[in-house]
């Protein structure tokens, strides 16, 4: 949602555009989550702080009742666990959740390794659409070892609705029967192709899955982690 930032909303209108959709499907908290890959052009921390609470008074003014916090989707590389330790990376929401994805081509060993790294370092990472991982995809059971240690999984709504194909919403709706999806997220990039849309989403998986599950996964993990609080 910032806008000029990698591939992102272009602009503070189309970002107004995203805010609105945001807020017709019900969406009352967004994290921020630029992502920080090496070798990219990074808005600062501070940058992102900022931002979070100009949206924030935006939506006020709209009288939208929205919170924005600010965040990053880590890509996994060599000292991203000393950057975030260090305020060059934001955590979730300024708490000890990170969001952490790595190459979609990545082996396995790469993506338990990399989480590792941050739970030993004392952060509770996420990783980000699980459903992208072709070595996870192959082996769904490595989504399980996943949740074992202690590791948080989100998956994109898109992938769940089928939007990314039939293997992925296969995938996506294993994961989601075996309960090990902690967060659905909209992985909104723009406001038409990749608007935040999630109401859809979170109706067919209270449908499917249970209004408990949908509840938990849509909004009480979420509530939970912008407090910092345990999530299981
Ligand atoms: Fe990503």
């Amino acid at each position: 949602m910032m806008p000029g930032v990698d591939d992102g909303s272009a602009n503070m209108a189309m970002t107004g555009r995203m805010l609105q959709t945001a807020s017709n499907e019900g969406i009352d908290s967004i994290i921020l989550t630029p992502h920080y890959k090496p070798g990219h052009r990074h808005v600062t921390p501070g940058e992102i702080g900022e931002f979070a609470d100009t949206l924030t008074h935006i939506s006020d003014l709209r009288g939208w009742d929205m919170r924005f916090y600010p965040g990053n989707e880590i890509m996994y590389h060599n000292d991203c666990v000393a950057k975030v330790e260090s305020g060059r990376i934001c955590t979730l929401a300024n708490t000890d959740y990170v969001l952490v994805e790595f190459e979609p081509w990545s082996e396995f060993d790469r993506i338990y390794n990399g989480l590792r790294e941050f739970m030993y370092a004392g952060y509770r990472p996420v990783l980000a659409h699980i459903e992208r991982y072709s070595c996870i995809i192959d082996k769904p059971g490595r989504a399980e070892e996943i949740h074992n240690m202690g590791c948080f999984i989100q998956v994109n709504a898109s992938a769940v609705m089928g939007e990314e194909g039939r293997v992925v919403r296969v995938f996506t709706n294993r994961i989601l029967g075996e309960r090990f999806a902690d967060f659905v997220a909209t992985d909104s990039h723009s406001d038409t192709t990749r608007a935040p849309h999630i109401k859809k989403c979170a109706d067919y998986v209270e449908r499917k899955y249970g209004a408990d599950y949908a509840a938990r996964i849509f909004e009480g993990n979420a509530s939970k982690l912008i407090e910092g609080d345990e999530i299981r």
